[in-house]
């Protein structure tokens, strides 16, 4: 069995392979193929600790085509609500005979804790990162690099993401998804812009990143992606106060903001979308400039080759 914890832990190798087979997926069920259940055997539980509508979803999808037992642990009516720990709730279902637990947490440092607990406990259940409070959600970023080789008919292999320019704006400070996809996109080769409200962008420069600003329209000019992020208020601060109409104005990604982008730009958001704030409904439903269901539809082959991965299969 193999982890999957963060994009960091992921060779160049590994990031082709799990790319190339989320592609070889994303055909082999458009074409209605046989998937011919490589997962048989194994028990995958999803453990969700915060709310998830497309991550968990994609994630049973992908365990039940690829033949897996996929349980949906009822985290809200489980005995979590006695105050049972999440140590002893991961420990539990290995005990049960979990291969793999996809696991979404809060907390800073979570999945690593579980990865631990486990070894030391003797068992060889692998952790699959399904997002981590505002610190990492690699299989979304993987996703997304699926997505964007599909747009634009790049393969891992040969050109990767080299020298498309991205701008991602929004709540970066509190966005696992900007983590994982700034780690991820910047290996691939992209061209990385970053835009917020001072209040929201990182206090440092993220590593391959080119630009940090407050300026929309520096942020989109020219770019050949833009990319909305959700603005998280459950993460604010008490003293953090954004206002949406606000935010909208100076740093939504409206029609008009959009056209300093290329006129072929493509747009993306990993959802859920807060319309009217961070993107406006023209732009995410333009059915020639918007990504947002290819990468919900993503969400499923690129799953299937984390599971392949955490399986070893
Ligand atoms: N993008 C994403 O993680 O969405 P969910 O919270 O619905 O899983």
């Amino acid at each position: 069995m193999n982890h999957l914890t963060d994009i960091d832990a992921l060779s160049d190798e590994q990031i082709n392979n799990l790319l190339d087979e989320a592609l070889r997926y994303d055909r082999i069920i458009r074409a209605g193929q046989d998937l011919k259940g490589p997962l048989a055997g194994i028990l995958q539980f999803n453990l969700f600790y915060e709310n998830s509508t497309r991550t968990s979803l994609s994630f049973e999808v992908a365990g039940k085509r690829l033949g897996a037992d996929v349980v949906a642990v009822p985290v809200a009516a489980s005995s979590v609500h006695k105050g049972e720990s999440l140590r002893d709730t991961v420990l539990t279902l290995a005990a049960q005979g979990a291969d793999i637990m996809v696991l979404r947490a809060s907390g800073a440092g979570t999945i690593d804790a579980s990865k631990v607990a486990l070894k030391e406990a003797g068992f060889g259940t692998a952790i699959v990162n399904a997002g981590e409070g505002a610190f990492g959600h690699p299989t979304q970023a993987l996703l997304d690099a699926a997505t964007l080789m599909s747009a634009f008919e790049r393969t891992p292999d040969d050109d990767g993401l080299r020298g498309l320019s991205i701008a991602i704006l929004g709540d970066l400070v509190h966005s696992r998804v900007a983590a994982s996809c700034c780690a991820l996109f910047a290996r691939l080769g992209a061209d990385l812009r970053l835009c917020a409200p001072q209040e929201l962008l990182p206090t440092s420069k993220p590593d391959g990143v080119g630009l940090v600003t407050t300026s929309r329209f520096e942020a989109l000019e020219g770019v050949d992606v833009a990319m909305a992020l959700r603005m998280q208020t459950e993460r604010f601060e008490a003293d953090l106060a954004i206002d949406p109409a606000g935010y909208r104005e100076d740093f939504g990604l409206t029609m008009d903001a959009l056209s300093f982008a290329k006129p072929t730009a493509f747009v993306m958001h990993p959802g859920p979308m807060n319309r009217g704030i961070e993107i406006d409904s023209d732009v995410a439903d333009d059915p020639s400039r918007s990504l947002i269901l290819q990468q919900v539809a993503m969400g499923v082959p690129t799953r299937m080759a984390v599971l392949r991965h955490a399986a070893n299969r």
